[in-house]
């Protein structure tokens, strides 16, 4: 098999890619390692920055967002019983979220690309990255039970953190820089409006919680516990419970409860892969970055990079000039450490480290009373949480 790019993974970044490329006329394939149904319901984030609404709305894949995303204009900061809103748009010119799950956002990717785009190959096992450094790279892939050879131009590994393409770029060329935090995320869905229409991040002696929410009438609720919790420990009534105490305010807030139809716990590590380019081997998302997810940024980062790389490529076709590609990972890696500081930022702050230090509580108070008095403060959180400008 011959195409122009070869894209490993059919995640948020992948996908996006390839239609990306489609619409300039750039020919890829898709070779993608779990079944269509699996990546259609993986539980994911669902905050979408302004930019990133703008990246798949020109991309023709905003026609079902526009209709029920839920534009967001701020959040809750609750602490110490009080809430504080941030509003985004007084903050920083006008600026929003979209609150639309990345099960929908792949979900619409993956209808686009069988319509109109290359080929999509749906449990196609990407096997390696072989002779990146050459201008023939190639990924052998195994699909329907036979071995076969992907030969490109250019490789995308798109294929997350757990994906074969880092491992193209030879020890000793690329550097590793990563955190990872004592605490995970216990994630429930619930059949329960959610409890304000806004999110809310909560800052809690017993630890962080938040609300988010997939539809009016899906809530998205998470809950900090131990790194390794396994989240059959914990009954419906434990988390629900739970849940109350930390979003406890001295005001009349009550919590509603409701079926919980999911749950699972996840990790929170800070991870970055400098630099995110080896030869004709292009990283992507979460293959070359993981932030905690605090900050909302993972997808969006995710698109950044595949944006970066599209118009490189095209600017390529269209000029003959290498520029915009050789500074591909120079230019993700600005906006990639941004949203590492911002997302450790925001972890740090509303997270209780286990064995909680006395001074760290009271700086974390600090700083959150510091948010809710000072304009400059909140003007901060609001500008990194809309999203800072695609270069
Ligand atoms: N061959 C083919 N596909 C692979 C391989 C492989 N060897 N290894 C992994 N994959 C696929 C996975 O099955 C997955 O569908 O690559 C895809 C990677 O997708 P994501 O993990 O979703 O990563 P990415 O597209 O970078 O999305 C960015 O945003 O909300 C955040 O972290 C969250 O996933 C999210 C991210
Ligand atoms: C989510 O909706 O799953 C979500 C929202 C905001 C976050 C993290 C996750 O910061």
């Amino acid at each position: 098999m011959r195409t122009t790019v070869g894209i490993i993974g059919a995640g948020p970044a992948g996908l996006l890619l390839a239609r990306l490329l489609h619409v300039a006329g750039i020919d890829s394939v898709v070779l993608e390692s779990r079944d269509r149904a699996y990546v259609e319901q993986r539980q994911r984030a669902g905050i979408l920055e302004q930019g990133t609404t703008d990246v798949l709305r020109a991309a023709g894949a905003g026609e079902r967002m526009d209709r029920e995303g839920l534009r967001h204009d701020g959040i809750e900061l609750r602490f110490a019983r009080r809430r504080h809103r941030v509003d985004f748009p007084a903050l920083t010119g006008g600026r929003s979220v979209t609150v639309y799950a990345q099960t929908e956002v792949c979900k619409d990717l993956i209808a686009l690309q069988s319509k109109e785009g290359g080929p999509l190959l749906f449990e196609a096992e990407a096997l390696a990255v072989e002779d990146a450094g050459t201008d023939r790279p190639r990924v052998p892939f195994r699909h329907e039970g036979r071995e076969d050879v992907l030969v490109c131009d250019y490789v995308v590994g798109c294929d997350g953190f757990r994906g074969v393409s880092r491992r193209a770029v030879p020890a000793g060329t690329g550097r590793v820089f990563e955190r990872t935090y004592p605490f995970g995320w216990l994630g429930v869905l619930a059949d329960v409006p959610p409890f304000h229409d806004e999110l809310v991040y909560a800052r809690h002696d017993r630890g962080f919680a938040l609300l988010s929410m997939r539809s009016p009438v899906v809530s998205r609720l998470y809950l900090q516990v131990p790194r390794d919790t396994d989240a059959r420990s914990w009954s419906d009534d434990e988390i629900w419970a739970e849940l109350e105490r930390r979003f406890a305010t001295d005001d009349d807030w009550r919590l509603e409860r409701g079926p919980i139809t999911q749950k699972s716990v996840t990790p929170m590590r800070s991870f970055v892969h400098e630099p995110m380019r080896h030869g004709r081997l292009f990283l992507a998302g979460d293959a070359a970055h993981i932030v905690p997810p605090t900050g909302a940024k993972g997808l969006n980062l995710a698109v950044g990079d595949v944006v970066t790389f599209a118009r490189a490529l095209a600017h390529r076709r269209l000029t003959g000039s290498a520029e915009l590609l050789d500074a591909y990972s120079a230019t993700c890696l600005r906006r990639v450490w941004q949203a590492e500081r911002f997302s450790h930022d925001m972890t740090t702050l509303l997270h209780r480290a286990p064995g909680g230090d006395p001074f760290d509580d009271r700086l974390q108070l600090a700083r959150l009373e510091r948010l809710a008095s000072s304009r400059a403060a909140e003007t901060d959180l609001a500008e990194a949480y809309t999203g800072f400008a695609f270069e």
